[in-house]
């Protein structure tokens, strides 16, 4: 639940530090319509766990074009906060299909607009790597989360050092980021997640094996404010 809805309280609109790209955010969106499922299907496991028993409103940081909204139940609504606007047309479609009412939000997660402690629930899934500060995105997420409320995630992380697939990731590090509008397969976001000042974060790593190697170490979990 959120303090002040439905006129949800809100400072000006924000995308500071975000450059929509009309050509590689419309790929974007249709490579997450091509590839979604399947990169659906390699973590519905995890998902699952994290995303289990959401309650009825909840803020995503950047949502791209829905995926998670199949963790939502009918008739319970989401606040997206997604800067990248060629992702709107699909993320509205989606939210229509799965019954969710969508409160779609052009700004980004380092500045949400919403007020201090006023959302239950924060998730987010491949978001931390593409973010300019995950570090500020976070404080972010503990300045609107209320006591007890939760920020359920699912990321992709650097693998360990030295590792072949931490070498990939070195290799891969500028087209990958070319292409996925700023995603860095080399960040280690545990660190700022138990750095940000909830109360209990709990992180399980783990590995798929996908072709997209480089994105394959990842973590998901849940903080608690
Ligand atoms: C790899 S996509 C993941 C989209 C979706 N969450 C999913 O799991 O398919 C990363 C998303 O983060 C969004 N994004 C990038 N920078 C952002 C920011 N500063 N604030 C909010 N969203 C951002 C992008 O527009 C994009 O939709």
């Amino acid at each position: 639940m959120i303090d002040d809805e439905p006129a949800l309280a809100m400072t000006p609109a924000s995308t500071t530090g975000f450059a929509v790209h009309k050509g590689r955010g419309a790929f974007n969106a249709a490579f997450f319509g091509v590839m979604g499922p399947y990169i659906e299907w390699n973590v519905r496991a995890h998902k699952r766990r994290v995303f289990a028993d959401l309650p009825p409103t909840v803020v995503e940081l950047g949502s791209g074009i829905g995926p998670n909204l199949r963790w939502m139940t009918p008739g319970s609504t989401l606040v997206a906060v997604e800067p990248n606007v060629p992702m709107h047309r699909r993320l509205r479609a989606a939210a229509a299909r799965h019954g969710v009412n969508l409160d779609l939000r052009e700004r980004v997660a380092e500045h949400t607009g919403l007020p201090n402690r006023s959302v239950d629930c924060v998730i987010s899934s491949l978001v931390l790597c593409t973010v300019a500060d995950p570090a500020a995105v976070l404080a972010e997420v503990r300045r609107i989360l209320r006591p007890g409320g939760t920020y359920r995630f699912v990321e992709h992380i650097a693998a360990p050092a030295g590792t072949p697939t931490r070498i990939l990731q070195r290799a891969l590090r500028r087209p990958w980021a070319w292409t996925f509008e700023g995603c860095s397969c080399e960040r280690d976001l545990a660190v700022p997640l138990r750095a940000a000042g909830f109360c209990r974060v709990d992180i399980q790593p783990y590995r798929l094996h996908s072709p997209f190697v480089s994105f394959n170490t990842q973590i998901a979990g849940v903080a608690h404010a």
